[in-house]
């Protein structure tokens, strides 16, 4: 297998999305870039030191030209949430350094799938789409991946089921404006709304979607930054496109006309191939559902709009 993945940002998302990289075997090279070169260089000897634990692996630092030959580039780089900021309050920082870096990654692996992952990761995607002029399917963000996986810990907690048979999503904004598909959730084919799971006590929905909605607050007031949750997230994203694997995930890709949402990039379930996001499923959503969700694009718009696009 000769893969090669590049991580633009070697902050905590980005090294513990190398280290998970790593102990799962993704890739066959991990090309580790950041501003802070020693940093960066830190992490691939780190990395290195154990490979002789885990399938063969290359890491090493490098710049924007050793990225070319990427299968998966993914963007890591910029200001997180400090404790008390949202995700769209680093929008304008953060796309000023994305304005600078797309370009140049884009000269070196013009045929890479793009994984945004820094936040805000929707109006980060958007903008990625924009200036680099690449097809939709190509530039596709984490989104409300890592929040449907925290939607179906906290189901799988409620009603004693393995999290990989509880079947829930996170749609619209990785943020405060994120909506939960409540009316397509399931365990084991069996739709929540009917059936008493081993007399289990109520679900209090509005708990759980709290739960999922302000986990990042909740972290990043206990230890600064999340990274483990989102660097799991990536794998499997990763995992997804390297594999052909034809799954659905929640990414975050450029939506237009589906639910009369048009022009800005927010998280549906989505077909996730060997050519980034194939396909997104129009599924049938309640009337609140698709009106919350119109209204997280409405949000995202007014932000992008702000910034110029
Ligand atoms: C998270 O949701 C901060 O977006 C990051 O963990």
């Amino acid at each position: 297998m000769d893969v090669r993945i590049s991580i633009i940002g070697t902050g905590l998302v980005g090294s513990s999305t190398a280290f998970a990289l790593l102990s799962a075997g993704t890739a066959s090279e991990l090309v580790l870039v950041d501003i802070d070169r020693q940093k960066a260089e830190g992490d691939a000897m780190d990395l290195n030191h154990g490979v002789s634990f885990v399938s063969p692996v290359q890491v090493r630092a490098g710049d924007f030209s050793d990225c070319k030959g990427s299968r998966i580039v993914i963007y890591a780089a910029g200001a997180n949430q400090k404790p008390g900021e949202t995700r769209l309050d680093l929008a304008a920082r953060n796309v000023s350094i994305l304005k600078d870096t797309i370009p140049k990654l884009q000269k070196a692996c013009p045929d890479a799938i793009f994984l945004i992952v820094a936040n805000p990761v929707d109006i980060l995607t958007y903008a990625a789409l924009k200036e680099s002029g690449l097809p939709p399917h190509q530039i596709i963000g984490s989104g409300t991946v890592l929040d449907s996986s925290r939607f179906r810990f906290l189901l799988s907690q409620h009603f004693g089921v393995d999290a990989r048979n509880v079947h829930a999503y996170i749609v619209g904004e990785h943020g405060d404006t994120e909506v939960p598909l409540w009316s397509l959730a399931n365990i084991g084919g069996a739709d929540l709304h009917h059936i008493d799971f081993f007399g289990k006590a109520p679900l209090d929905r509005q708990a759980i979607f709290n739960d999922v909605k302000n986990a990042a607050y909740q972290i990043i007031e206990r230890k600064g930054a999340t990274f483990y949750g989102i660097a799991l997230a990536v794998r499997r994203i990763c995992e997804t496109i390297l594999r052909d694997e034809h799954s659905v995930l929640t990414v975050s890709s450029r939506v237009n006309g589906l639910y009369g949402i048009n022009d800005v990039c927010l998280s549906l379930p989505c077909l996730v191939t060997a050519t980034g996001r194939e396909t997104i499923l129009d599924l049938p959503l309640s009337f609140e559902e698709e009106r919350s969700l119109r209204d997280s694009a409405s949000s995202l718009r007014a932000v992008l709009n702000d910034l110029g696009y």
